[in-house]
C-alpha cells in the first residue's frame, strides 16, 4: 500500500507522472460524463478524475460516497484555464484515474464533516462520534498545534538542562486540595490510591533526591464540577528547580512562553512580563487573573459614602473591612431588562445581595437609588467615573473582597455584552501575560472556620512575614506566583518550604490539621526534609488551557483528543459505566444507589 504522493505534494511539475494517492473522498461531483473526486489525507486535497473512457473504474466512481477511503492510481494532467482552484496547493492539476482500490465504504455519516454545518451540530453528537469530528482538518490542525507547542516546551526545557521525569498516577489520597478519584487496591482490601491531582509531593522528592531540574507533560485528576476550562483529567507542564528564586522562575517561564508563542503561532511575545501583586488585581479588576486587555477598572468609593443617607452603601463604609466599589460600563446604557437581570444573577451569585445601578440616558440619570444620593455624591461619582450619557454604572457594597468579587464578575459580564454590540474590541490575539505575585499564605475559610493555604501548604512564607505566622496570619505573605493571560490563570507556582519545624508548624499552628492526620499523610515529606533537603520552588502550567488560548479555541475541550463532557462522560465510549458484581466482590466493594438512581435506570 505505497502512495507516491501526499495530497497536498502535486504540482505543474509532475505533469505526466503516474502516480498513487489513498485518502478519504472528501466530496463526489458528476458533471455528466465527467466525474470529479476530491481526495484528501491528513495534508491536504487532490482532485481525481474518472473519464468515461476507464469503464469498470468509471462506473465504480459514480457509487463512491463521502469519506470512504480509496487508493487511486493515474496520470498527473495540467487542470484547465478557467478549471483551476487558486485555494487550493494542488489547484492547477488533476489526477487522470486509471485504478481504484476502495479500502473501507463510508456509511452515511451522522453529521456533515464540512465547517460551516458541523460546528452548528450539538456538541454531544459530535463527541459520540469524536473520531469523526476530529478528522475535520481544522480539527486534526488543532491536534497538530497542541504537538507542536509541546515540543517547543520539552526542547525548550531539555536546553535548559531539565530532565524528564514519569511519578505515579496513582498516588495517596490528601484531601486538602480538589475533590479526587478513588482506586480500590485490590491487593490491600479496604485500602484506595487517589490518582494525582498533581506530582506536588513527588517532585519536591525529586529535589530530595538531587535531581535539580525537573519536569514532567503530567497528567492530573480532579473530581471538580467540569467548566469549558475545566476537565477531570488535564495535562500540566510541571517544573521543579532547585537552588532558585522567584526572579529565577519567572525569568524561565517567559523564556518558555516566548518559544512556543514564536514555535507555534510565529508571534513574538515580549519580556519581562508585568507583575501585579494580589492586592492591587482584586482592587482594580475583581479577581487574581485579570484580563487586563480592556479596561472597565473598578473604583472605590468607601470614603464618599461614609456619611451617606443610603444605607446599604454606609453600613458597608462604615464598617470593619467593608467597601463600596463601582465600575462604569461605558456606553452599556442600551441593557435590556433580561440583560440587567442576568448580571444581577451572577451578582448574587458572588455572594452580592442586589446590584445598584446608574443610567444616564437622554441628559439625565436613572436609579433606583438616585433618591438616596447627595449632590456631593453624585459629582464625586461623575468626575471619578467619567460618567457620560449612555453610560451604566454599577455598585456592590458590602466587605472588600466580596465586592471586589461582585464587580470582577460583573465587569467581565458587561465586556461581552458590550463586545456583542461592538463597542468594545477585546482581540483574541492580544496576549496580555501577567504575573500576579504577593499572594497572602492564608486565606480564612468561613464554612471551615479555620486557616486554609491560598495555593497549596508547601509554599514558603515571605522571610519576613515568618513572625507573622502566630500573631496575624492573614498578613503573612506567600512567595506564591500566578501566571495570567487574558483572564485565565495559565499556572501556579511558589517556592516551597524546605525546613521540617517549618513545614510541620503550617500545618500543625497554622492550617490546624491534627498531629496524627499530619503524620499519616506528610510524615513522610517532614521526614525528607531531614536528610538534605535543598531550597528549591516550582511551577505548573495548564498546557490544555495554554493551547486552547494559542488557538483561540473556546473550550479546551476542543483542543483535547478525547474529552469528557460537563458531566464528565466520555460519550465515545460511554464511560463511567456499571461493573459486575464479581468485580466489585474482587475488589470488597459494595455499591449503595440512593433509590432514585436505581430507578432511573
Ligand atoms: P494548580 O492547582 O494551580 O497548581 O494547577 C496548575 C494549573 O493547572 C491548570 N488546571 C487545570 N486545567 C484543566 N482542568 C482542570 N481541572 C485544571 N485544574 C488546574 C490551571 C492551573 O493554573 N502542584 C501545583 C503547582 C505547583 O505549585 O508547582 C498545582 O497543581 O492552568
Ligand atoms: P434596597 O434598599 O435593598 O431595595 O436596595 C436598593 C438597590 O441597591 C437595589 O437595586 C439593590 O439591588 C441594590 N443593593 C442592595 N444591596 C446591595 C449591595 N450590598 N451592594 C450593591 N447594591 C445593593
Amino acid at each position: 500500500m505505497r502512495r507516491t504522493h501526499k495530497c497536498d505534494e502535486l504540482t505543474v511539475a509532475d505533469k505526466g507522472k503516474t502516480v498513487e494517492l489513498i485518502g478519504w473522498v472528501q466530496s463526489v461531483r458528476d458533471h455528466g460524463g465527467v466525474m470529479f473526486v476530491d481526495l484528501r489525507d491528513r495534508e491536504g486535497i487532490t482532485q481525481i478524475v474518472f473519464h468515461p473512457s476507464a469503464g469498470e473504474v468509471y462506473e465504480r466512481a459514480q457509487k463512491l460516497r463521502d469519506e470512504s477511503v480509496i487508493q487511486i492510481k493515474g496520470t498527473v494532467e495540467l487542470r484547465e484555464e478557467g478549471t483551476k482552484n487558486p485555494n487550493l496547493k494542488t489547484g492547477d492539476i488533476e489526477v487522470d484515474c486509471k485504478e481504484m482500490l476502495v479500502h473501507n465504504v463510508c456509511e452515511v455519516l451522522p453529521f456533515p464533516l464540512d465547517d460551516d454545518r458541523a460546528d452548528k451540530v450539538n456538541e454531544d453528537l459530535r463527541l459520540q462520534y469524536r473520531y469523526l469530528d476530529l478528522r475535520r482538518p481544522r480539527n486534526l490542525n488543532l491536534l497538530r498545534a497542541r504537538h507542536k507547542a509541546s515540543a517547543a516546551i520539552r526542547n525548550y526545557l531539555n536546553s535548559q538542562d531539565f530532565i524528564e521525569i514519569e511519578t505515579p498516577i496513582l498516588f495517596k489520597s490528601t484531601p486538602e486540595g480538589a475533590r479526587e478519584f478513588l482506586v480500590p487496591s485490590r491487593l490491600n482490601p479496604g485500602c484506595f490510591y487517589a490518582l494525582n491531582q498533581s506530582p506536588q509531593q513527588y517532585k519536591q522528592m525529586l529535589m530530595v533526591s538531587g535531581v535539580e531540574r525537573y519536569y514532567q507533560m503530567a497528567k492530573c485528576f480532579r473530581d471538580e464540577d467540569l467548566r469549558a476550562d475545566r476537565q477531570p483529567e488535564f495535562t500540566q507542564i510541571d517544573i521543579e528547580m532547585s537552588f532558585v528564586d522567584r526572579e529565577d522562575m519567572y525569568a524561565l517561564i517567559e523564556g518558555m512562553l516566548k518559544k512556543v508563542w514564536k514555535e507555534v503561532i510565529g508571534v513574538d511575545i515580549p519580556t519581562p512580563f508585568p507583575r501585579m501583586p494580589y492586592f492591587e488585581a482584586m482592587n482594580r479588576y475583581g479577581v487574581d487573573k485579570p484580563d487586563t486587555r480592556f479596561g472597565i477598572e473598578l473604583q472605590d468609593f468607601t470614603e464618599v459614602f461614609k456619611g451617606s443617607s443610603f444605607k446599604v452603601f454606609s453600613g458597608a463604609a462604615n464598617s470593619e473591612g467593608g467597601a463600596v466599589k463601582a465600575i462604569n460600563a461605558k456606553g452599556l446604557a442600551d441593557i435590556t431588562q433580561g440583560e440587567l437581570k442576568s448580571l444581577e444573577d451572577g451578582a448574587r451569585a458572588m455572594g452580592a445581595k442586589g446590584l445598584a445601578f446608574i443610567k444616564a440616558e437622554n441628559g439625565e440619570w436613572k436609579s433606583p437609588i438616585l433618591k438616596f444620593l447627595s449632590e456631593a455624591e453624585k459629582s464625586a461619582l461623575k468626575e471619578r467615573l467619567n460618567i457620560e450619557d449612555g453610560d451604566v454604572v454599577f455598585f456592590a457594597a458590602t466587605d472588600w473582597e466580596k465586592a471586589c468579587s461582585i464587580l470582577g464578575r460583573v465587569r467581565l459580564d458587561c465586556a461581552r455584552l458590550l463586545q456583542s454590540r461592538g463597542k468594545l474590541d477585546i482581540p483574541w490575539n492580544k496576549f496580555n501575560f501577567l504575573w500576579v505575585i504577593e499572594f497572602p499564605l492564608m486565606l480564612f475559610d468561613e464554612e471551615q472556620q479555620r486557616y486554609v493555604a491560598a495555593h497549596h501548604p508547601f509554599t514558603s512564607p515571605v522571610e519576613e512575614d515568618i513572625p507573622l505566622l502566630d500573631s496575624d496570619p492573614l498578613k503573612v505573605r506567600g512567595q506564591h506566583y500566578d501566571i495570567v493571560l487574558n483572564g485565565t490563570e495559565l499556572g501556579g507556582g511558589s517556592i516551597r518550604i524546605h525546613n521540617p519545624t517549618l513545614q510541620e508548624k503550617v500545618f500543625k499552628d497554622v492550617l490546624k490539621i491534627p498531629a496524627d492526620v499530619v503524620e499519616s499523610r506528610f510524615g513522610y515529606m517532614l521526614k525528607a526534609f531531614k536528610f538534605g533537603a535543598p531550597p528549591h520552588g516550582g511551577i505548573a502550567l495548564g498546557f490544555d488551557r495554554l493551547v486552547s488560548i494559542i488557538t483561540n479555541r473556546p473550550s479546551i475541550r476542543d483542543i483535547i483528543a478525547f474529552p469528557k463532557t460537563q458531566r464528565g462522560q466520555d460519550l465515545m465510549a460511554q464511560s463511567p459505566s456499571p461493573v459486575t458484581e464479581k468485580q466489585l466482590r474482587d475488589l470488597s466493594i459494595s455499591v449503595n444507589l440512593p433509590e432514585e438512581t436505581e430507578n432511573k435506570k
